[in-house]
């Protein structure tokens, strides 16, 4: 379905149509030529939607999951117990497996077993209900998760500075504000004037295709620039900070995220540059003690050598190496801003504490 003449922001990254028990998302490889909406009904939908990343973001990843288990638990026809659960665990694996790094994911579809575990003396009409509650409640989450850490970021920066961003943590990988555009959308509402730089983002362009439109298209004053342009943009003085999502954070805090990251988190070290890691406590994951454990995505070769062009740029049969994701390592992180605060290192110490306020915090 084409939307005509609307704003790319007035548009839901993912909602629930109750109507039509779907998932209806913003499919986002057609951006920005052209606003289609994606309405799922199917494992195979759902699943596919998040491996082709017509749905991507880690948060957004984890909402479009939530609900997507929903819409597929509400397929189950039983009342009895026991085949619903066994059923439910067997769709819950199937979406947990369309992409590995993204811990938001597999949090989101957790989230949504535990409510099975718990409601098991219930009806299974019930159980459904309570399931979409639950959907409703990550997303609902998510939105005030990414005003708080647009908040602390904002704290971290000043009017006027310059900030650089790689791929795209911005409204279209999560219900609203994003999670590194976050402080760049609050400081737009609030005449900040920041002046931003957007990296390309290759092989998918996330940073060209998303975050440029969706800066834009909200009065930002961006940038785009080849991945290769950021230290030229850091040595000219023009960049403040680095504010970039992610997708996983290990207890240590290295965290990964879109490849290049590490590449840019270097150059900033060089140039004295503060590099900011914006991660809602979905997105740090406790069991994983380093980078060095984070499993890496790696795609299609194509997505190097021919997607984009008109002919296929690189030599027929030339191997490939496409990780989808790299891991900046703790040391060359400045801080971790969370929906409780920024954590600083040591992240061993830090991201304890940031655990032991969201357990005492009535917020969320
Ligand atoms: O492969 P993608 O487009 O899903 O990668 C997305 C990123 O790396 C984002 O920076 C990350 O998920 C954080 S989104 C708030």
């Amino acid at each position: 379905m084409q939307q005509k003449n609307k704003n790319i922001m007035d548009y839901d990254t993912v909602r629930l149509d109750d109507k039509n028990d779907a998932v209806v998302i913003i499919d986002q490889t057609k951006l920005p030529s052209s606003i289609e909406l994606l309405s799922l009904k199917t494992a195979q939908e759902i699943w596919d939607a998040i491996y082709l990343l017509k749905v991507r973001g880690a948060p957004a990843i984890g909402v479009a999951a939530a609900y997507g288990i929903y819409v597929l638990a509400k397929q189950i026809q039983t009342e009895d117990y026991d085949i619903f659960y066994q059923e439910f665990v067997k769709r819950k694996e199937y979406l947990d497996s369309s992409r590995p790094t993204a811990v938001n994911l597999s949090w989101a579809l957790n989230r949504m077993l535990n409510v099975v575990k718990e409601h098991k003396a219930e009806t299974v009409a019930s159980i459904k209900e309570q399931l979409r509650q639950e959907a409703v409640n990550i997303q609902v989450e998510d939105i005030k998760v990414c005003k708080m850490i647009g908040e602390y970021g904002l704290a971290l920066v000043k009017p006027g500075d310059g900030i650089l961003t790689h791929c795209n943590a911005g409204q279209l990988a999560t219900s609203k504000y994003g999670t590194a555009t976050a402080p760049i959308y609050l400081g737009q509402e609030r005449g900040y004037g920041f002046r931003v730089f957007a990296d390309e983002t290759r092989p998918l362009l996330q940073g060209a295709r998303l975050t440029a439109f969706e800066l834009q298209s909200s009065g930002v004053d961006v940038t785009l620039i080849c991945d290769n342009m950021s230290a030229t943009v850091m040595k000219n003085g023009w960049v403040d900070a680095v504010f970039v999502g992610c997708d996983r954070v290990a207890a240590n805090g290295d965290a990964a995220n879109k490849i290049g990251t590490s590449v840019v988190a270097a150059v900033a070290k060089y140039y004295d540059v503060p590099v900011y890691i914006c991660a809602p406590t979905s997105t740090i994951d406790m069991n994983t003690p380093t980078g060095a454990d984070i499993k890496i995505e790696q795609r299609p070769a194509e997505e190097v050598t021919e997607m984009w062009y008109k002919e296929r740029m690189a030599p027929e049969g030339v191997k490939v190496f496409n990780p989808a994701f790299d891991v900046t390592d703790h040391e060359l992180i400045a801080g971790i801003v969370t929906e409780y605060g920024v954590a600083r290192a040591p992240y061993t110490e830090s991201l304890k504490e940031i655990f032991s306020l969201k357990e005492k915090s009535k917020f969320i």
